[in-house]
């Protein structure tokens, strides 16, 4: 029988190096898309996805996230002895409920398998989720949901996949193609971040994952890879044959955050989309014709 995915892990334990100085003393993580961090649409996400539990890998630094998701009695006094209503459900509507938030830190930023792995005992023998908070995507339905349709089909591991540049490839995991079925793509390898003439194929890896928890065995070898960094995709290869591994075309557009232009693409993006700021938007678009 499959397992339900209840879980989702959220690695924040980056340095976030490309953003300094903005993120010298406040998490990536934290950075506003509009006027909402982009943790926050990662949480979301999950949430409508249905995922019941969340599963922070923090790292120094990153206690704004821990208090973002938490009450903030005197902000939540002040809105409503001033009738602020509207302002103070959404920051109630922010908390996530007891017991089902964990924070674990990862203590030295060793790379993203080695952030997935320390989540290992608070995710157990279960599949689960992963949501890099960096990779935002604007979709009709949230990623994480058609991912998890996806899984129930196939039981197996579901990585989010989308054709990327060839002069890209050195930026991203690069999956080695096998048969294509719908929105499926059979994953006969993984190649972490190659030169576009080493590059299997464009197929790059976004962050979103469907994890089975056999990946731990391979994460806790904590082989180093690229950049002398424990790779989560070092690990997905590992996986591959041992039990079904999908790649998922997904439906939406992806903004790369943990990029200058793309964090500023996604701000506009955001902001069009919204009733009640694309006007403005656009008109300041068009005076800098
Ligand atoms: P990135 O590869 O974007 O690295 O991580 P980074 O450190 O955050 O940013 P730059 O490249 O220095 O600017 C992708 C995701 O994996 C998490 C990050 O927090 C981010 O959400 N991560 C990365 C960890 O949790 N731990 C790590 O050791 C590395």
């Amino acid at each position: 029988m499959i397992q339900r995915v209840r879980k989702a892990v959220f690695p924040v334990g980056g340095l976030g190096t490309r953003f300094l100085p903005a993120t010298k003393s406040m998490p990536k993580e934290m950075l506003p898309v509009v006027d909402k961090p982009l943790i926050q649409y990662a949480v979301e996400e999950a949430k409508a996805a249905g995922i019941e539990e969340f599963i922070f890998v923090t790292g120094r630094g990153k206690t704004a996230i821990e208090d973002h998701f938490d009450h903030s009695i005197e902000l939540e006094n002040i809105l409503s002895s001033t009738g602020r209503k509207s302002e103070a459900k959404l920051l109630s509507e922010l908390v996530l409920e007891p017991g089902q938030v964990a924070y674990t830190r990862q203590q030295e930023p060793l790379g993203l398998g080695h952030a997935v792995w320390c989540a290992r005992e608070l995710v157990g023998n279960e599949p689960f989720a992963v949501l890099l908070a960096d990779d935002l995507i604007q979709a009709e339905t949230p990623c994480l949901k058609q991912m998890l349709t996806a899984f129930y089909q196939t039981s197996g591991n579901i990585i989010a996949v989308m054709n990327v540049p060839k002069q890209h490839t050195a930026r991203y995991g690069i999956v080695d193609m096998g048969k294509e079925t719908g929105s499926l793509v059979e994953v006969k390898g993984l190649v972490e971040k190659p030169a576009p003439e080493k590059a299997p194929s464009t197929l790059s890896v976004i962050g979103r994952y469907i994890l089975l928890p056999e990946i731990f065995e391979y994460l806790g070898q904590k082989e180093k890879g690229r950049g002398g960094e424990i790779q989560l995709t070092d690990s997905m290869a590992k996986l591959i044959g041992n039990s079904p591994f999908h790649g998922f075309k997904f439906e939406g557009h992806r903004f790369d955050c943990g990029d200058k232009a793309g964090f500023i693409e996604a701000n506009l993006a955001f902001s069009l989309s919204r009733d009640d700021m694309r006007d403005e938007i656009f008109s300041i678009i068009e005076s800098y014709k």
